[in-house]
C-alpha cells in the first residue's frame, strides 16, 4: 500500500490543538483508504526557540524537506514578541516557506451553505461567495533588501524594508494563477498598487505579458485599496486573485471573514517541486490558546488539501471536506461560528464528530 511521510509542525499557542485534530483524521482517512502515514512531529517557532534556542532548527527543515507534505498548526506568541528578529517565531516561518521554496500560497475561501448566517456581511452579498487568492509567498518586502534599521540624516532611528520582484518571480506566480483560474471560472484579477510603487509597475507588465498564454482567461487589474473595498462590496465579482506577499497576507484575512471565520481558511504553499506546505491562514491565537476553544476546521480543510495538492489523494480529499460539511450539518459549531440554536462545541469535541463523519463515510458533495 501506498506510505507517506508527514512532517507535522504543531507550532504555538492553538497550533498544537488543531494539529492534533488533523492528524487523527489523516489516521482515519488512511485506514480506510488503505494508505500509510508516518509522521513525524518536529519542533517549530516559539516551541522551537523554548527547545533548541532558533525558530527553525536545521533537523527540522531537512525533516519537512525530506517528507512528501508538511502540515503546521501555527506559531508566535506573547512570549516571543520582543525577541530580536532572527529569533522570533515567524521568522522560523519565513525560513521554512524559503528553504521548501514555496513561492504560491493558494488560499481558498468559500461561503459554505451552512454558514452564511456566520457571516458579517448580508445573505445576499456573502451567498455563493467562492474565491481564491494566490498569493507570492517567498519574495516581495518580507525578503527584499535592503532591510534593517538604521539612523536617518536628522539622527532619527529608522526601520526600512524593500518591496522588491525580478521578472522569473511575477512570471511563476502568473502562471500558477492563471492555470489555477483556468481550472474554476476562467477570471483572474491581479491586484497592484501600480500607480505608485514600480514593484507594482513591473509585477502588472508582466502579468499582461503571461496573459498572452492564457487567451482563455480574462484578466483585470485593480489596485489594493480598491480590491479591499469590493471585497466587501460584492465579494461575488472575484474568481482567482494573484497579488504579492503582503497584499496576499492582508487580503486573505479580509475574505475569510465573508466566509464566517478565519478558523475556516486552509492554504497549500507550493514550489516547483518538493513537498508542499500546508496550513491554516490564522494564527497562534493566544488570546484562546489552551482553551479548547479553537476551531480545528481550517487545519482539516488544510489537510484536506495536503491530500490532494500535496499528495494527489483527492479521493481522500473529498472525504475530509464531505466530513467538515456533514459536521455542520449536524449542527456542531465552535464558537467562532455559532449562531444561537446550534450546538456549541470545543476543539476536540468539534475534531470527534468530525471524525464520526468521516467513519460514516459520508459522500463528497
Ligand atoms: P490570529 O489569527 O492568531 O488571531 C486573530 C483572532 O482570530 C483572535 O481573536 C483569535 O482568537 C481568532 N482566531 C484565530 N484562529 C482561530 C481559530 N482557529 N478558531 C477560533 N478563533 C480563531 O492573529 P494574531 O492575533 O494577529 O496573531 C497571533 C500570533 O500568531 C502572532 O504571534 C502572529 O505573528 C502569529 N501568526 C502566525 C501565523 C502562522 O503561524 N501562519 C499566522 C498569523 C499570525
Ligand atoms: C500568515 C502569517 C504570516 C505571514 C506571519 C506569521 C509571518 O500572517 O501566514 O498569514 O505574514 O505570512
Ligand atoms: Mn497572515
Amino acid at each position: 500500500s501506498k506510505s507517506y511521510t508527514v512532517t507535522l509542525l504543531p507550532g504555538d499557542g492553538i497550533g498544537p490543538e488543531v494539529i492534533s485534530v488533523a492528524r487523527n483524521a489523516l489516521q482515519l482517512i488512511a485506514s480506510i483508504e488503505g494508505i500509510e502515514f508516518k509522521f513525524k512531529e518536529m519542533p517549530m517557532g516559539g516551541a522551537a526557540l523554548d527547545l533548541t534556542g532558533v525558530p527553525l532548527p536545521e533537523e527540522t527543515l531537512s525533516a519537512a524537506k525530506d517528507s512528501d507534505a508538511v502540515l503546521l498548526g501555527a506559531i508566535g506568541g506573547y512570549k516571543w514578541d520582543n525577541n530580536e528578529k532572527h529569533l522570533k517565531p515567524e521568522t522560523g516561518l519565513l525560513q521554512l516557506r524559503e528553504g521548501l521554496k514555496v513561492f504560491a500560497n493558494l488560499r481558498p475561501a468559500t461561503v459554505l451553505p451552512q454558514l452564511v448566517d456566520a457571516s458579517t456581511l448580508k445573505r445576499e452579498v456573502a451567498e455563493g461567495v467562492d474565491l481564491m487568492v494566490v498569493r507570492e509567498l517567498t519574495g516581495g518586502i518580507y525578503f527584499g533588501k535592503p532591510r534593517g534599521f538604521g539612523t536617518n540624516e536628522n539622527g532619527q532611528e529608522i526601520g526600512f524594508n524593500t518591496e522588491v520582484y525580478a521578472t522569473y518571480e511575477i512570471d511563476r506566480i502568473a502562471r500558477v494563477a492563471f492555470e489555477t483560474a483556468r481550472k474554476r471560472r476562467g477570471k483572474l484579477c491581479s491586484v497592484d498598487k501600480a500607480n505608485v510603487l514600480e514593484a507594482s509597475m513591473l509585477w502588472r507588465k508582466r502579468v499582461m505579458e503571461i496573459a498572452s498564454e492564457y487567451p482563455d482567461v480574462e484578466l483585470s487589474h485593480m489596485y489594493v485599496d480598491n480590491a479591499a473595498m469590493q471585497l466587501v462590496r460584492n465579494p461575488k465579482q472575484f474568481d482567482t486573485i494573484v497579488t504579492n506577499n503582503i497584499f496576499g497576507d492582508i487580503l486573505s484575512d479580509e475574505a475569510s471573514m465573508i466566509t464566517g471565520s478565519i478558523g475556516m481558511l486552509p492554504s497549500a504553499s507550493l514550489g516547483e517541486s518538493g513537498p508542499g506546505l500546508f496550513e491554516p491562514i490564522h494564527g497562534s491565537a493566544p488570546d484562546i490558546a489552551g482553551q479548547d476553544k479553537a476551531n480545528p476546521l481550517a487545519t482539516l480543510l488544510s489537510a484536506a488539501m495536503l491530500l490532494k495538492y500535496g499528495l494527489g489523494e483527492e479521493k481522500a480529499a473529498q472525504r475530509i471536506e464531505a466530513a467538515v460539511l456533514n459536521t455542520l450539518d449536524r449542527g456542531y459549531r465552535t464558537g467562532d461560528i455559532y449562531s444561537a440554536g446550534l450546538k456549541l462545541v470545543g476543539c476536540k469535541e468539534m475534531g470527534e464528530e468530525v471524525l464520526k463523519s468521516i467513519d460514516s463515510k459520508v459522500t463528497a458533495i
